[in-house]
């Protein structure tokens, strides 16, 4: 009577495969709130004085809500080099901080 057995191991398999996509899933949707989170907190300090709260834009300067994810490479440039009246942020961010402030970028892009 192997036959039953090993149906029976192949339906915890399959359960098991789908109880540890769901953990890993939820682990990694806290993970982007949590960098949504900081680099909201990063933004507020020190990019709300001109791109307005929330990046609302009030100074009519660039709607960084307009930023979709093929912009990233011009995102990243913009920070190193600084662009017309913005200063260069060169050295203020790690990596690390600069995905941050990506990834709040990208949750209220529109
Ligand atoms: C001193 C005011 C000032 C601050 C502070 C500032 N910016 Fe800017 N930013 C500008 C101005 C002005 C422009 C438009 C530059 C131009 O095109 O001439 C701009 C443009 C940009 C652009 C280019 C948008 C595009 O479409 O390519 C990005 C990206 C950007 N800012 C990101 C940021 C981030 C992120 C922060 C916070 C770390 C920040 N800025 C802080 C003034 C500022």
């Amino acid at each position: 009577m192997g036959r039953p057995k090993l149906r029976r191991t192949a339906i915890f398999a399959a359960a098991l495969t789908f109880a540890s996509a769901a953990v890993l899933s939820g682990e990694a949707s806290a993970r982007d709130a949590a960098a949504v989170a900081a680099g909201g907190g990063l933004v507020e300090t020190h990019c709300a004085p001109c791109h307005g709260e929330n990046l609302s834009n009030p100074n009519g300067i660039a709607d960084l809500r307009q930023l979709r994810p093929e912009d990233r490479g011009r995102f990243n440039q913009t920070l190193q080099q600084g662009r017309g009246q913005m200063p260069s942020w060169a050295g203020m961010f790690s990596d690390a901080e600069v995905d941050q402030i990506w990834a709040f970028i990208e949750s209220i892009s529109n």
